[in-house]
């Protein structure tokens, strides 16, 4: 196992077992190097968007389909390869998001990226978005219009990247792209069809419910397993 591995793997919580016969040296150095937290913060250089994904950027930064236009402080389309093989789908921008104009920026966002890391996925491979593009005052849950009203973008971000895998972080991602009112902790483990794509879809936690019951990292780290060996029975 590398040592960032090792890093990101105990940043999830994650037991490392080392070798007893590896060096001393070896052994002793797992804890959190410095350099992890900002390779964990969200990477300030990033690929860039083709001709159609960013003119699909501009037509969400002055959409008013919904009423969440009137609140937010700006869109925020999505981050990321426009050529990813990964889809990461969150549920709505929260107040870091809004601000900055960048999905999963928040601590919930450097808990996604040590997530991805630790199956061996950088920020910047990844594509990541929303259910919502906009904020909901309050944080509150996406309401069934709003959902609606986002819905064709979410899609045309999906056909304009073709990924291989979505990755739905939290109930609010899955149950709203699955269209599924299953509960999560059920949904979990199974790859399922995307409506629309047939684009396999495998579930976890969002890192925001992490933070608040760690000791779910071990289901997270399970599905995340899970995640990349569908990926790779497909490629
Ligand atoms: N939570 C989400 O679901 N998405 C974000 O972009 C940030 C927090």
């Amino acid at each position: 196992m590398k040592s960032h591995q090792r890093q990101y793997l105990q940043e999830m919580d994650i037991a490392v077992w080392l070798d007893k016969k590896a060096p001393v040296a070896t052994r002793q150095n797992i804890s959190i190097e410095d350099n992890t937290e900002s390779i964990l913060k969200p990477d300030n250089i990033m690929p860039v968007f083709t001709a159609e994904l960013n003119s699909l950027a501009q037509k969400v930064a002055i959409c008013q389909q919904c009423s969440l236009h009137e609140s937010r402080t700006q869109t925020v389309f999505g981050v990321g390869d426009p050529d990813a093989d990964w889809f990461v789908i969150g549920e709505a921008p929260g107040a870091d998001e809004d601000r900055q104009g960048e999905p999963f920026v928040g601590r919930a966002g450097q808990l996604l990226n040590a997530m991805l890391l630790a199956i061996g996925l950088r920020r910047k491979q990844v594509f990541i978005a929303n259910i919502l593009k906009c904020r909901p005052p309050h944080n509150r849950d996406p309401k069934p219009d709003e959902v609606i009203a986002c819905e064709s973008y979410l899609r045309q971000q999906l056909s304009l990247i073709k990924p291989k895998i979505i990755l739905a972080v939290g109930r609010v991602a899955a149950q709203n792209l699955l269209k599924s009112d299953t509960p999560i902790g059920k949904m979990r483990g199974h790859c399922y069809p995307c409506p629309g794509s047939d684009l396999p879809v495998v579930v976890t936690y969002h890192p925001a419910y992490l933070l608040r019951s760690p000791r779910e990292k071990r289901k997270v780290w399970a599905d995340l397993k899970f995640a990349m060996q569908t990926y790779k029975a497909m490629t």
